[in-house]
C-alpha cells in the first residue's frame, strides 16, 4: 500500500542529554494537559524493557485526559524526595508507581537523582471508566520531565526530538502511553509499512486521511463501572506461551496494513471490520490464556448485536472497540451525530449502568500549561 502522504518524523533515537552537567540545579515548575487514547489495533503482549510484540494503531481523545504539574528543586537530603497528589489527595499506590518509574529514566534525565519533586496530578474522567488512565498520566509526566530538560539544558528544542523523547519516556511508564504524546492517530511498534516506525517510540499519523477519519468520535458505553479489568502487566504476561500468540501478534500486523488502506481510501465498512476484529481478537487471547478472563458481560454482548445491527440495517457509520475491561467504545464519524446520538439513546443506553455514556472524540493531543 502507498503512505506516501502521511507526515511521518525522521527516526533518531539518542535520548540522553547531551552536554549534562551534574553541578546544573534545576529549579522551577511545569505543568502538561495530556489526553489518553483508544487504541484500534491493540497492543497485547511484550517483551524486554516494555517493548511491543506488534505494532498497534490509537487516537487520542479530546476531553479525557490527565493534568499534571510537577514543581522542581535541587534536593535537601542526599536521596532526593518524591510528594505525589491524585485529585489534591496523597496518593500512595500511585506515588510508589511514579517512584519506580522515575528510578527506571535516571539514565535519559540523571537531574532527577539530584532533584526533590512535588507531582500533583488530576483526570477530567472517571476511575474504572474503560478509559486509560495510565496513558495520559504516563504521558503528562514524560512530557513535563522533557520540558524540565528543554528548560534547564537547553537540549530537545527541535519539536520532533521533543515529542519523540516524550513518547519514549512514556514508553517506559505504559506502553499505550507512547501513543498519546500526538495529536490524531499514532502508531507504535515497527512494521515494514512505515519506514521510520519503531518499538521505542510512536510516530504521529497526521495526513489528509479520508472524509470520515478526520473528526472521529467516541462514545464510551459504561455497561460496568465498578468490575475489575485485569491489570495490563496480567494481561500483557498472558502472551507469554499463549498458544495462539504468533499468529495474534501476525494477525495484528496484517490488520494494520489493511486499517492504514482503509483509512486512506475513506472505507468505513473495511474499517469497522477491522476495528471490531482487534476488539474481539484481544479478548479471545484473554478467554483462550491460562488463567482465562471473560471480561465481556452480558450487557456487553448486547451492545455488540445491536452495533452490527445498526451498521447492516441502518447503514450507520458505527462500529466499536474494547479494551481489557467490558465497556464499549463506540466509534464513529462526527458527520454522523445526530443519527448516532438517537441510536444512542433509544437502543444501547439501557444496557448500560445507570444509563451513562461518555462523549469524547478525536483530540488535538498534549498541550503545556506552565
Ligand atoms: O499500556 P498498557 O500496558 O496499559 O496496555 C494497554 C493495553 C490495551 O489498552 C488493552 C490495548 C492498547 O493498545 O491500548
Amino acid at each position: 500500500m502507498r503512505i506516501s502522504y502521511f507526515n511521518l518524523i525522521m527516526d533518531k533515537s539518542n535520548f540522553h542529554i547531551r552536554n549534562y552537567e551534574s553541578s546544573s540545579k534545576p529549579q522551577g515548575e511545569v505543568s502538561w494537559r495530556s489526553p489518553s487514547n483508544i487504541a484500534l489495533i491493540k497492543y497485547w503482549g511484550k517483551h524486554g524493557n516494555q517493548l511491543p510484540c506488534n505494532p498497534s494503531l490509537s487516537f487520542s481523545l479530546k476531553n479525557s485526559y490527565t493534568e499534571t504539574n510537577v514543581r522542581y528543586a535541587p534536593a535537601e537530603e542526599k536521596k532526593p524526595a518524591l510528594q505525589y497528589s491524585f485529585e489534591g489527595k496523597h496518593e500512595v499506590s500511585f506515588e510508589t508507581k511514579v517512584k519506580k518509574f522515575i528510578k527506571n529514566i535516571y539514565e535519559y534525565f540523571p537531574f532527577l537523582k539530584h532533584t526533590d519533586l512535588s507531582i500533583s496530578s488530576h483526570n477530567t474522567f472517571p476511575h474504572s471508566s474503560g478509559i486509560a488512565s495510565s496513558a495520559s498520566s504516563m504521558s503528562a509526566l514524560a512530557l513535563c520531565f522533557c520540558s524540565i530538560e528543554r528548560q534547564c539544558f537547553q537540549s530537545l528544542q527541535d519539536e520532533g526530538d521533543f515529542y519523540r523523547k516524550a513518547s519514549f519516556i512514556a514508553r517506559l511508564g505504559s506502553g499505550s502511553a507512547s501513543r498519546s504524546v500526538y495529536e490524531g492517530f499514532s502508531v507504535w511498534g515497527e512494521n515494514k509499512l512505515i519506514s521510520n516506525s519503531s518499538d521505542l517510540f510512536a510516530i504521529s499519523l497526521l495526513s489528509q486521511r479520508g472524509d470520515h477519519f478526520n473528526k472521529l468520535k467516541d462514545y464510551i458505553l459504561l455497561v460496568d463501572s465498578r468490575s475489575k479489568e485485569i491489570s495490563s502487566t496480567a494481561g500483557h504476561a498472558l502472551m507469554k506461551n499463549h498458544s495462539f500468540a504468533n499468529a495474534r501478534f501476525e494477525q495484528a500486523k496484517e490488520n494494520l496494513d489493511k486499517i492504514l488502506t482503509a483509512i486512506e481510501q475513506d472505507n468505513w465498512n473495511d474499517f469497522a471490520d477491522i476495528t471490531e476484529n482487534e476488539a474481539l481478537s484481544l479478548h479471545a487471547m484473554m478467554m483462550t490464556s491460562n488463567p482465562s478472563y471473560i471480561l465481556l458481560k452480558p450487557n456487553t454482548l448486547k451492545i455488540i448485536d445491536k452495533i452490527k445491527q445498526a451498521r447492516k440495517q441502518k447503514a450507520l457509520s458505527v462500529c466499536f472497540t474494547i479494551d481489557a475491561g467490558p465497556n464499549v467504545h463506540l466509534i464513529y464519524p462526527e458527520r454522523e451525530s445526530r443519527k448516532v446520538r438517537t441510536f444512542i439513546e433509544q437502543e444501547l443506553l439501557i444496557y448500560c449502568s445507570d444509563e451513562k455514556g461518555i462523549e469524547d472524540q478525536m483530540g488535538k493531543g498534549p498541550q503545556q500549561i506552565k
